[in-house]
C-alpha cells in the first residue's frame, strides 16, 4: 500500500511582490516534500495565492487596477519565484479560479445547513493588512492609533451586517481535540500559546461581509461576500477537488498530514481551521507548524517598514543552494532567525565548498588517477570501514522520528557530522600511501565512494540541484533517489564508471 503525505505552504497575499519570509515557509515545505517522496511516500505539495478581501481590493485600487488583472500580474511573481526557489509543488491553486469557488460554496452551504452559520450584526475593530477581527484587549494606541498588539497593523472601526459562525460553540470540543491530538500544533510553546487563547473563551467568529465585493458571494446572499480567511483556508480542500469525497485526490491526500505556517497565522489554522471543518463534519488536519519570522535587522519584514529582502537579489548573488541550506541550516527552526551575509558566506566556504564540495572533488580525483574514473571492487572491510558505515543504519531510526517532528536543526546537525566524519575517514585512511595495497586502497575508495552516495541522499532535500549533480556521477537519477539505501553498504557496483564532477561550490572570496 502506498503512503500518501499531503503538504502545504500558507496560500501568499499577492499584495505585493514575495519576499525572503514567502521564500523561507515556501523552502521549509519543498525541503518535507522531497523528503517525503525519497522516504517512498506519495507526497502531494501544494502552494498558491490568496486573492480576495479587502487588503487586495484596496491593494489593486491604489494603482487603479482591476483586482483580477492586478492579481494575475502579482500571482504570477509567485509562482515564478517557485520556479527559481526550485520547489517541487505538484499544483498551484488561486482562490479566484472556479475549482475553488465551488469548494467555498460547498462548505458554507453545510455550515449554514447545518445551522453553524446565522445572520447579525458585527460592530468591532479589524485590521485590513492582516484581514482579522480584533478585540479591545488586543490592541495598543500609539501616536493616537489604535494597532493590534502583535502585528502592529492598523485597526478601523467596522459596522454592518454580518454572518457569524457560532465558535463559542467549538471551545470545549477544540480544546478535547488539542488533548487527544498532542502533536496537532507544534512546537509545543505555539501549542501552549493557542490552547490558552482558547481557553480564554472564543466569541462567535464574523464570516461575511459587506462593504466591498472582492470576493466569493454567499450563496444564499450575494449582498455579502465570504470571509477571506473562511475562503482562504479551504485552498486546502479545493485543491483535492472538495467537494467531491469519491475524488481520488481527496480520498488519498485528506486529512491534511501538514499545514506549515508562520507563527503570525496561527490562529486562523489551529483555532478557526479545525473549528470550521469539525462543524463540517469534515476531519481536521494532522499538524499545524508555526514556524518563526525571518526578521530583516531586528523586525518582521513589511512593505511599510521599507526593510524587506529580496529573495532574487541574495539567490543572484550567492545561488539558491546556498541560500536553501542557510535558511534550514542557520535558523533554529521554530524561532525566529535573520540572514546574516558574514554566515551566509561562511556556510558557503566552510559547510558547502570545504566540506561537501571538497570531499567529493578529492575522492573523485584520486577516482580519476588511481581506478580509472570506475567503482572499485571493495576487499573486506576493515573495523574502521564498518564503524563509519554503521552511523547511518544506528542512527536512521531516530533521524526518522526527529523529523517526523520537524527537528530540521537535528537533521543537518546529522549531515554536517557524517561530513566531518566521511571527510577525517579519507585523511586518516591515507589511500595516496596505499599504492603497494591495492585491495586497501580499492576498499578505502570503495567505502568514501558510499560514503558520498549516502550524504547525497541526505542532503538533497536541502540542496537538491547540487545534490543531484552529484548522485548524477553514479548514473542515479532524482526518481531513483531512495532513503533507506543510505544503510546499504553495497549499492554501488563493482567496475561501473564515474563521470567527472565540476566545481559544486564557488567560495566566497573576502575582502576584509
Ligand atoms: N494569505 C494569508 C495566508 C492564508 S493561508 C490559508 C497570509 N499571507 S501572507 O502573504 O501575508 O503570509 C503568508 C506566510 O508567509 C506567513 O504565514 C509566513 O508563513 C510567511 N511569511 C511572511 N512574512 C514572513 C517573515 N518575515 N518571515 C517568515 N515567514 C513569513 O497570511
Amino acid at each position: 500500500m502506498s503512503k500518501n503525505y499531503y503538504i502545504t505552504t500558507p496560500i501568499y497575499y499577492p499584495s505585493a511582490k514575495p519576499h525572503m519570509g514567502h521564500a523561507y515557509s515556501s523552502i521549509i515545505a519543498d525541503f518535507f516534500a522531497r523528503l517525503k517522496r525519497i522516504q517512498g511516500y506519495n507526497v502531494f505539495f501544494l502552494t498558491g495565492t490568496d486573492e480576495h478581501g479587502q487588503k487586495i481590493q484596496r491593494a489593486a485600487e491604489k494603482v487603479k487596477k482591476d483586482p483580477i488583472a492586478f492579481c494575475d500580474e502579482i500571482s504570477k511573481t509567485f509562482k515564478d519565484l517557485s520556479k527559481i526557489l526550485n520547489l517541487s509543488n505538484d499544483d498551484f491553486i488561486r482562490t479566484t479560479e472556479k475549482r475553488h469557488f465551488k469548494s467555498v460554496e460547498n462548505l458554507w452551504n453545510i455550515l449554514e445547513e447545518r445551522g453553524e452559520i446565522y445572520l447579525s450584526k458585527y460592530s468591532g475593530w479589524y485590521s485590513v493588512s492582516d484581514e482579522a477581527f480584533y478585540s479591545e484587549d488586543e490592541l495598543d494606541t500609539i501616536d493616537g492609533i489604535k494597532v493590534n498588539k502583535l502585528s502592529g497593523s492598523q485597526v478601523e472601526w467596522v459596522e454592518e451586517e454580518s454572518y457569524f459562525f457560532k465558535l463559542s460553540n467549538w471551545q470545549d470540543k477544540l480544546l478535547k481535540f488539542y488533548s487527544e491530538n498532542p502533536k496537532f500544533i507544534l512546537p509545543e510553546s505555539r501549542r501552549n500559546e493557542v490552547i490558552s487563547f482558547v481557553k480564554g473563551g472564543l466569541k462567535d467568529l464574523s464570516v461575511s461581509r459587506k462593504s466591498f465585493t472582492w470576493g466569493i458571494k454567499v450563496p444564499s446572499n450575494k449582498d455579502h461576500v465570504i470571509y477571506v480567511w473562511l475562503d482562504a483556508l479551504t485552498n486546502y480542500l479545493s485543491a483535492l477537488n472538495y467537494p467531491d469525497h469519491n475524488d481520488n485526490k481527496f480520498k488519498s491526500f485528506w486529512p491534511a498530514n501538514l499545514h506549515l505556517i508562520g507563527k503570525d497565522i496561527l490562529r486562523f489554522h489551529a483555532v478557526y481551521w479545525p473549528a470550521f471543518l469539525l462543524a463540517a463534519k469534515i476531519n481536521p488536519p494532522q499538524r499545524v507548524y508555526g514556524h518563526g519570522w525571518i526578521l530583516s535587522g531586528e523586525e518582521k519584514m513589511s512593505k511599510s517598514k521599507g526593510n524587506i529582502l529580496d529573495p532574487i537579489e541574495i539567490i543572484n548573488t550567492y545561488g539558491l543552494d546556498p541560500l536553501r541550506y542557510y535558511l534550514l541550516k542557520e535558523v533554529s527552526f521554530g524561532n525566529d532567525g535573520n540572514i546574516s551575509k558574514e554566515k551566509l558566506e561562511s556556510c558557503i566556504n566552510s559547510d558547502l565548498a570545504n566540506n561537501y564540495g571538497n570531499l567529493c572533488q578529492r575522492v573523485i580525483s584520486f577516482c580519476e588517477k588511481n581506478t580509472d574514473l570506475k567503482i572499485p571492487k571493495a576487499g573486506n572491510f576493515l573495523k574502521e570501514d564498518l564503524d563509519i558505515f554503521n552511523n547511518y543504519s544506528e542512527n536512521l531510526k531516530k533521524l526518522s522520528e526527529e523529523i517526523d517532528d520537524q527537528n530540521i536543526n537535528f537533521y543537518v546537525e546529522f549531515i554536517l557530522s557524517q561530513l566531518f566524519k566521511a571527510n577525517k575517514y579519507f585523511n586518516d585512511q591515507e589511500p595516496w600511501k596505499k599504492k603497494n595495497n591495492i585491495d586497501r586502497l580499492n576498499t578505502i575508495v570503495y567505502v568514501s565512494l558510499e560514503l558520498i552516495r549516502k550524504i547525497s541522499i541526505m542532503i538533497y532535500p536541502i540542496i537538491p540541484s547540487s545534490a543531484l549533480k552529484v548522485l548524477n556521477i553514479f548514473s542515479i537519477q532524482e526518481k531513483d533517489i531512495i532513503f533507506n539505501t543510505i544503510t546499504n553498504n553495497n549499492f554501488l557496483k563493482e567496475d561501473h564508471k564515474i563521470l567527472k564532477l565540476n566545481i559544486l561550490f564557488k567560495k566566497v572570496e573576502k575582502n576584509d
